[in-house]
């Protein structure tokens, strides 16, 4: 662990052109600096360094953060080590955290952990090798699977003998301690009853030993699990047996150093493919990952029986943001598949399912045609979600009944606003349109609902009254053009800008003294937001926006200060750094820096005017908005008491809208 005052030390120290020099070659252009991206192919320069404000920004791909996100980025860093790395750079000497003793202990536990299972699994791979059993059964079975002998040793892979205490009774004699034998979860101890879980409870028959402590893994072909950096942390074991009365994988439990949630079989074998190939492929099982190995495709990993976590994606996406997932056609592959859909989408991924022709699973299909062959499927034949998911409820839905078609679109949509791009979701929505022949306009206005609801949701407060189901709504909507709904992503996103730029310059309003005479009171640009928001109640749908404002809010109400720049630039989430880096480098999406600083002093000048004009333009668009629904809700014919208060309702509204116009036609510059 680095301490908090070391990360604060690299911070003041770094000089983000002579972390990026160390990569690319810059040159002066005004006060910034200017070259060739390191992360996509370009011959003119189209990357941006800018001393000043300690950040890089590509106007080609996009890319944007501090000298960290840069090293991170490039040299596919976690954050503490692309700390170390500048620390490194700049002297810096980092003491990392002391641990206390339960700390020490369990690092060193877990070190134990690691040793017991590294020897565990050199002795299920002797097993294989040097035993008459593991040569007959366990080789035989592997190459009966039609495994070359130099995957069977690049994926460690091994035999446990068909005795109930074979491997704890020789590591004891080896002298491993028992107390990480059992943490290991390699051997079982056994009180009175068979824990639950383990292989004898799912067998459903009594011990047959007399022994406390017994093998969890016997009789089968054994696969080790290995952490990113290459050590074995927990086994697979998959009987040979064909009854039904054997569970036909046995996996290692739980323990301090196998995370179910966060780790990924084959990730280590193939994090380099992935990187490359800038794709991964996710499957099912431990042996689609090793066929397609040997069949040439690396990039591939498995979530091995467990449901897909977001704490398997964040592994995924250090590497790629695109993934192609192939599941077992079976119903549990399907639900796991819409399932994961869901996830990636929500992670920001592009996701693809891949579908094997009947029967086939990757293991199977992959013995079947040629490397090339293979990859050229795995390419072309791959959907996109929507394609997929149209597809699947298509299919069930033999009757055509439009009913079905409407629940169908709504799940596709659904997906859809999970996206947290809105480029990508529009992007879709016009795909989802052209697939299911219903008109964008609809759609679009179904993904806001849904988008909101999400929203009121994760604010805990419940959603806006909603008295027809989405379904209901959706047959009900009148697929006309001017009904265009739309959303205030622009006028929100303008707010944020004004607060990043300008949150701590001091402007003067309108006030008045304790007599009640007019006077001038000073307030800070964040304060004047934030108090004419909070007016009228209004909090920003975008949510990565709105937790900007969150922190503005937190920090003036707690500590009285306008959180910095820097604060925001270094930020931990990635989605307010990067967006921050936008918001600095590019105020009106263009790419001539020096033009954005004369633009900038310009806007300084006149910056009680901005503030005004975007807090206004935001308003209206919130109430324009309201009116829109209001009258969305008016055509639906509702009932006649409903309808009065729509109405009414819509007067308010309509009387509010004048007289802000009137507003906005006042708005003074002092
Ligand atoms: N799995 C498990 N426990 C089971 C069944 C499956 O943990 N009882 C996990 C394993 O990680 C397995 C994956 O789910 O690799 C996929 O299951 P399956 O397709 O049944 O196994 P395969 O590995 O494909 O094995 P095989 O090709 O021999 O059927
Ligand atoms: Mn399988």
């Amino acid at each position: 662990m680095i301490k908090k005052e070391d990360i604060d030390k690299i911070f003041d120290a770094v000089r983000i052109e002579e972390v990026v020099a160390d990569h690319v070659s810059l040159k002066k252009r005004g006060v910034n600096l200017i070259g060739c991206c390191p992360f996509h192919n370009e011959k003119t320069p189209s990357f941006y360094v800018s001393p000043v404000k300690g950040i890089y920004k590509c106007f080609g791909c996009g890319k944007g953060g501090h000298a960290v996100n840069f090293l991170m980025e490039l040299e596919k860093l976690t954050y503490p080590d692309a700390l170390r790395a500048l620390a490194k750079k700049y002297n810096i000497e980092i003491v990392e955290k002391e641990l206390s003793p339960e700390e020490t202990q369990f690092q060193s536990d877990k070190e134990s952990l690691l040793v017991v299972s590294s020897y565990a699994q050199k002795h299920f791979s002797e097993n294989l090798y040097n035993t008459d059993e593991g040569k007959s059964v366990g080789l035989g079975y592997f190459k009966e699977r039609g495994l070359r002998e130099d995957i069977i040793q690049k994926f460690q892979l091994g035999y446990s003998i068909n005795h109930r205490t074979a491997f704890t009774d020789i590591a004891l004699a080896t002298g491993y301690k028992i107390e990480y034998l059992v943490k290991s979860g390699l051997t079982i101890e056994y009180r009175n009853e068979p824990e639950p879980g383990t292989e004898q409870q799912i067998e459903n028959t009594a011990p047959k030993v007399e022994n406390k402590y017994v093998d969890r893994f016997w009789g089968r072909v054994m696969f080790p699990i290995h952490n990113k950096s290459g050590r074995v942390i927990a086994f697979g074991g998959r009987t040979l047996r064909t009854d039904k009365k054997t569970s036909k994988y046995v996996n290692s439990p739980e323990t301090e150093i196998y995370h179910k949630s966060d780790v990924l079989y084959g990730l280590y074998h193939s994090k380099a493919a992935i990187a490359k190939e800038k794709f991964c492929f996710l499957v099912e099982g431990y042996l689609d990952v090793i066929a397609l190995h040997q069949a040439g495709v690396e990039n591939v990993v498995a979530s091995s029986g467990t449901a897909l976590t977001a704490g398997h994606i964040k592994e995924i996406q250090r590497l790629t943001n695109d993934i192609t997932i192939s599941f077992d056609g079976d119903d549990a592959g399907i639900k796991a598949t819409v399932k994961s859909i869901d996830l990636l989408l929500e992670e920001g991924m592009n996701v693809k399912v891949l579908l094997f022709p009947d029967g086939d699973d990757p293991d199977s299909y992959s013995k079947k045609v040629t490397t090339e062959e293979l990859k050229n499927f795995i390419k072309d034949k791959a959907q996109n979600f929507i394609e997929y998911k149209a597809e699947l409820l298509i299919k069930q839905n033999i009757k055509n009944d439009p009913l079905k078609k409407a629940e169908a679109i709504v799940s596709i949509v659904q997906s859809i606003a999970l996206i947290p791009d809105a480029i990508y979701r529009s992007v879709y929505i016009r795909e989802c349109s052209r697939i299911m022949e219903v008109d964008e306009q609809i759609l679009l206005s179904e993904l806001n609902k849904f988008r909101t609801k999400r929203f009121n949701e994760k604010q805990n407060s419940p959603a806006p009254t909603e008295n027809k189901t989405q379904v209901e709504s959706l047959l009900t909507l009148e697929p006309k053009k001017e009904n265009a709904v739309f959303d205030a992503e622009f006028q929100e996103r303008d707010i944020i800008r004004i607060m990043i730029n300008y949150g701590d310059k001091i402007v003067k309003i309108a006030s008045e003294d304790e007599e009640g005479n007019p006077t001038e009171a000073e307030i800070t640009v964040a304060e004047l937001i934030l108090h004419e928001l909070q007016h009228d109640n209004i909090t920003l749908e975008n949510l990565v926006y709105n937790s900007v404002l969150n922190e503005y809010n937190e920090s003036l109400e707690k500590y009285h200060t306008i959180p910095s720049q820097k604060h925001f630039i270094n930020h931990e989430n990635i989605a307010i750094c990067s967006l921050t880096v936008d918001l600095l480098s590019s105020p009106y999406q263009l790419s001539n820096w020096e033009q954005h600083d004369i633009f900038i002093t310009f806007e300084e000048d006149v910056l009680k005017k901005s503030i005004y004009n975007a807090i206004y333009a935001l308003k209206s668009r919130k109430l324009e908005m309201m009116i829109q629904d209001n009258q969305k809700r008016l055509k639906e014919n509702p009932p006649e008491d409903e309808m009065l208060t729509l109405m009414q309702t819509q007067q308010q509204l309509l009387e509010a809208k004048k007289i802000f116009n009137a507003m906005l036609g006042r708005i003074i510059l002092k």
